[in-house]
């Protein structure tokens, strides 16, 4: 009996690391491109704002968020529900309606090979670190369907949705310049005023003036975008921030009145 219970419990924990394994594999979407490590802030309203902006208008067409309601987006981010109502909701819908796409799931199928998921939950599935350098990584591949490949998910289905911001990505070679052990460019000593450089390759560069966007500001606005699925994948989350904040508040000034009853009982003691 006990050997069977032992036998037993072995295969649990087998099947519990077979899916650990599994659930990383799948996390890392089959890519090893280095990613670029992601810090979500929900502190920051301007942030989630705008994330919200750039959702409702590239991507909500293709993409619902059909387990969030736009009332309750709005009143976690501090939007009055008629400015939600006015320029983030393009359905027709009422502001307690649910974040539905008007796609059709098999339409989509037909164009893009492969239905554009609800996103809902994918900075959880996937990790919001992917989702980020995803929305970075997309860059020109002729061979592909709509002319562009992506980094992180290889031969992906989607668009890329954002390259009137963003502009044209290229894989390709870029001579950068050596640094020196002093943290300047390194310098030829045979040429005058000529800096030492190397070509690096594999790079992922914007082709200038392309996007509406310059590098700096695009990489902005997709950690904006990133930061909003973050929200919208566990929307509790940012309530419980501001909770535990006056939890600790309050037990800071209990703390304060403890202390000195305390001493007040003690008093006359020595
Ligand atoms: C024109 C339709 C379209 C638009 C617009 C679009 N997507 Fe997609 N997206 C797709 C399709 C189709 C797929 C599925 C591709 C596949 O599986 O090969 C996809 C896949 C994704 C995935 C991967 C999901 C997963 O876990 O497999 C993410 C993340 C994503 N899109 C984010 C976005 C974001 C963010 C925007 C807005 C900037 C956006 N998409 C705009 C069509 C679209």
């Amino acid at each position: 009996m006990r050997q069977k219970l032992a036998s037993l419990s072995l295969q649990l924990l087998l099947a519990v690391a077979a899916s650990l394994v599994f659930a990383g594999a799948n996390a890392a979407g089959g890519s090893n491109y280095p990613m670029e490590a992601f810090d979500a802030d929900l502190e920051d309203l301007p942030s989630l704002q705008n994330g919200y902006r750039l959702y409702a208008n590239y991507c909500l067409g293709c993409h619902s968020l059909k387990y969030q309601r736009y009332e309750r987006t709005a009143d976690d981010l501090q939007i009055p529900h008629e400015v939600a109502l006015e320029q983030l909701v393009f359905t027709g819908q009422l502001i307690g309606g649910l974040m539905t796409t008007a796609m059709d799931p098999n339409k989509a199928k037909e164009w893009f090979g492969a239905p554009p998921p609800d996103l809902t939950m994918v900075t959880r599935v996937r990790g919001p670190e992917w989702v980020y350098n995803y929305l970075k990584t997309f860059y020109v591949d002729e061979t592909r369907p709509f002319g562009v490949n992506n980094k992180v998910f290889p031969n992906v289905g989607m668009p890329h949705a954002l390259l009137e911001l963003q502009g044209v990505q290229r894989e390709g070679c870029l001579q950068v310049p050596e640094i020196a052990a002093n943290g300047g460019e390194r310098r030829d000593p045979l040429v005058a005023g000529q800096t030492i450089t190397h070509e690096q390759c594999g790079l992922l560069y914007v082709e200038e003036g392309t996007g509406l966007y310059s590098a700096e500001e695009y990489d902005a606005a997709m950690y904006d975008l990133t930061n909003f699925l973050h929200y919208v994948a566990e929307p509790s989350r940012l309530q419980r921030q501001r909770t535990g904040v006056y939890v600790l508040l309050f037990l800071i000034i209990l703390g304060v009145f403890t202390y000195l009853l305390n001493r007040e009982f003690w008093k006359g003691v020595h």
